[in-house]
């Protein structure tokens, strides 16, 4: 081991104890959330966070909830902090079921209505005297899937029956365009406080490189030229992450070749086999449905050799896929439904143009990964239909 002392440290799931350049926004939340911190909680806070990827949101949010619990436990307050991503999530019920889950309340998981479950777990809380903060991740697939509903039942339903307000929460989104989908009352009860993280730039991304690296890597096994060269890589897109991803993958090659340093050739290599937008976890938890459109977008934009397919193309496509695979191809609806989906994961780019009197043509693009890694990653999990 001559490059990592800690590898872990450079893990998706590690939160850092600090997070460099995100000290004011860490600030915002105490504010925000000041009512519990304080130990006498008397208003219910939420919360947006967004910022486009790898600016560090959820970090961020992660980071938050451990301070406030320690915080609020030094206050004699029971703080529990219930973490739940939508891109795993899908529903609100089984958003509901992830939070029961965390707090290990055993309640009744059938035959009860969202609404009343939702009651449930507000009483258990009353019971124990607890309080919590629910971070609801990407919630953007959420909302597709549910409208309004889990919106209103998170800030509304709370609201209404809270003589003691038990719950607050962040929310976390990309994209704050996408609540335009909800109806005008929960979308205002949301657009309180909203905390906007920027794109990192170039000197920030070196500092967030040099810190993650010193938690990480053996004193002096990253050369300064390595560093800005990772920071210079990822500025274009200010993303943390595809960041982090070089540098544990460049410390990776360094190591595969025995270096006692990771040099600027070794991040060459690493950069050369990262694709920024696309992670693989993403991939994994893609309704079966979306990995086939996926699959059949890397298709026609090979076959046809283009930077973008229509929309009609695609299903043509994907129609094909599906034989490919025996699979019944769902409604053009369905299939419309998924693109979008697949558009707020940032994984596929949907563009509409205007073509005069013809009308309007839908473009799709796929432009953070190259369509051969694509299809060698969702082989395997296409031909596992579990997943
Ligand atoms: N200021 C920072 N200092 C140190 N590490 C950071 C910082 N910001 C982000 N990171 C790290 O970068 C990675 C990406 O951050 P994070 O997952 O929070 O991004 P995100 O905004 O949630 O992205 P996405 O929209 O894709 O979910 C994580 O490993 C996180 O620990
Ligand atoms: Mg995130």
């Amino acid at each position: 081991m001559r490059i990592f002392k800690d590898e872990e440290k450079l893990s998706p799931e590690y939160v850092p104890q600090e997070l460099p350049h995100r000290e004011n926004e860490l600030n915002m939340l105490k504010t925000f959330f000041s009512s519990i911190l304080s130990g006498s909680p008397s208003i219910s806070t939420r919360v947006i966070i967004t910022g486009s990827v790898g600016t560090g949101k959820s970090a961020l949010a992660k980071l938050f909830c451990q301070k406030a619990v320690s915080e609020a436990s030094r206050k004699g307050l029971d703080l529990k902090t219930l973490y739940v991503n939508s891109r795993i999530s899908k529903t609100t019920f089984s958003v509901l079921r992830k939070l029961i889950e965390q707090l290990r309340a055993r309640l009744p998981e059938r035959g009860l209505s969202n609404e009343e479950l939702f009651h449930r777990f507000l009483d258990y809380l009353d019971y124990k005297g607890s309080y919590a903060i629910i971070v609801l991740d990407e919630v953007e697939v959420l909302l597709r899937e549910e409208g309004s509903e889990p919106f209103y039942l998170f800030t509304r339903v709370g609201e209404e029956r809270m003589k003691i307000p038990r719950i607050s929460i962040i929310f976390i989104l990309r994209n704050l365009e996408i609540l335009d989908m909800l109806d005008q009352s929960t979308r205002s009860s949301l657009l309180g406080n909203i905390i906007y993280l920027k794109e990192y730039d170039f000197n920030q991304l070196y500092d967030i490189v040099k810190y993650r690296a010193s938690l990480a890597f053996r004193p002096d096994a990253l050369e300064e030229d390595s560093i800005s060269m990772i920071a210079d890589l990822a500025s274009e897109r200010g993303d943390a992450r595809y960041a982090l991803d070089i540098l544990w993958r460049a410390g990776k090659y360094a190591e595969a070749e025995s270096s006692n340093k990771v040099t600027p050739e070794h991040v060459r290599k690493a950069a050369a086999s990262v694709y920024p937008t696309i992670r693989r976890e993403h991939l994994e938890y893609l309704e079966y449905d979306s990995k086939l459109i996926l699959f059949a977008l890397a298709k026609a934009l090979e076959l046809e050799k283009s930077a973008y397919v229509t929309s009609s193309k695609l299903n043509e496509y994907y129609r094909m896929v599906c034989e490919e695979f025996e699979i019944e191809p769902k409604s053009y609806t369905s299939f419309w439904g998924a693109l979008q989906r697949l558009d707020d994961l940032g994984i596929i780019r949907i563009k509409v143009i205007s073509e005069g009197s013809r009308g309007r043509k839908t473009y799709i693009s796929l432009p953070g990964i190259p369509t051969a890694i694509l299809r060698k990653e969702l082989e395997p999990l296409l031909h596992n239909r579990q997943l």
